[in-house]
């Protein structure tokens, strides 16, 4: 059942096709790319048409059902074998957010158990994926909003919103939440540079759901702190590694140390499959790192740029993370393998 506040699906199946919101052309134009082929699916995820980890994986889990179609039209007996080109292409459309890998993964093991046409069985699969994704939204979103105070001034960063997942959003499920409740008096958010996630992702759908959302330079934000504007830093993340460290859109990690040294809050919140337990620490982490083009577009010509998409935020500077299976206060590799166990 759909949430209050609740209106925006990014990545929709509908009659054998993938249907993506462009959000290359939001807040001006809200249209949809249909897609039919896997590697126009890979393309799609690297042009940023989706992006946010968990709407990466959910799409990449759909990108399968394609492959497998196109796969089992070629070849029934060997579609297994043939699809395994565009797998690997899908799995390194976008390197640090490990819902990719974990999805794709997922799909995989459905494999083993399909006999005659694959259709169904991973087109099911591909729906639960997005289905679980939802219901850990809307259960993170309650449990986070549980620790705002009343009258909460919250600040997010990029876009961890409906448009990053299946629906309803991970930080913005819990702004969603904390708001619906009565509980959040102020939403800030970051424009984020150099994609603009926040000023035109997170503020367009905000706004579609009528909350009022203030919006400030990334620079602003020590600003915005020191003056003792805000309450709470509520973001998402790509990957959050075995001892809690946390990769997340680039200004993060100074979100977070600011934070700190303003007695600010700093939660998490991402579902238990942007977990990887199998990198011990964040430094292990691939960062992407995207076009010059994206910093150069109004500097000096002939300026050199350096464009890393994500940062990595220390556990220690993590207040608390929140998942579906848990709460994490001070996490920890201890809590982080008590919570995946
Ligand atoms: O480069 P993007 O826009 O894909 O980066 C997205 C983020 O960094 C989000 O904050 C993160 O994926 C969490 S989304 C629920």
């Amino acid at each position: 059942m759909k949430h209050q506040n609740d209106n925006i699906r990014p990545v929709i199946w509908q009659s054998n096709q993938l249907h993506l919101l462009d959000q290359r052309k939001l807040p001006d134009k809200e249209t949809m790319m249909v897609l039919e082929k896997a590697p126009d699916v890979t393309q799609a995820i690297k042009d940023m048409v989706v992006r946010g980890a968990p709407a990466i994986g959910i799409t990449a889990a759909y990108g399968v059902v394609l492959a497998a179609h196109t796969a089992y039209a070629a070849d029934p007996d060997n579609w297994q074998t043939l699809i395994e080109t565009d797998l690997q292409q899908l799995a390194q459309a976008r390197p640090t957010a490990v819902n990719l890998v974990w999805a794709l993964q997922r799909m995989r093991a459905c494999f083993a158990t399909i006999t005659g046409n694959p259709i169904s069985s991973l087109l099911k699969e591909a729906d639960l994926i997005l289905q679980e994704d939802i219901e850990a939204n809307y259960q993170m979103g309650e449990v986070g909003a549980a620790l705002l105070p009343q009258d909460c001034r919250v600040l997010t960063h990029c876009n961890a919103g409906a448009l990053a997942t299946g629906g309803y959003g991970t930080a913005l499920g819990v702004i969603r939440h904390g708001y619906a409740a009565g509980k959040i008096s102020q939403v800030y958010a970051d424009e984020t540079r150099p994609w603009l996630q926040g000023a035109r992702l997170t503020a367009w759908e905000l706004l579609q759901d009528n909350i009022p959302v203030t919006l400030l330079a990334d620079s602003a934000a020590a600003a915005l702190m020191q003056q003792k504007r805000v309450d709470w830093i509520i973001v998402g993340s790509d990957r959050i590694t075995a001892n809690g460290d946390v990769a997340n859109k680039i200004g993060t990690y100074s979100l977070a140390v600011l934070a700190r040294q303003h007695g600010v809050k700093f939660m998490v919140v991402a579902p238990t499959s942007t977990i990887d337990m199998n990198l011990d620490s964040g430094d292990k982490i691939v960062i992407e790192e995207r076009s010059n083009t994206e910093i150069l577009t109004k500097a000096a010509q002939g300026a050199k740029a350096w464009n890393p998409s994500f940062d990595v935020t220390p556990a220690a500077l993590v207040d608390v993370i929140i998942t579906e299976k848990g709460v994490l206060k001070q996490p920890s590799t201890k809590s982080l393998l008590a919570l995946m166990n």
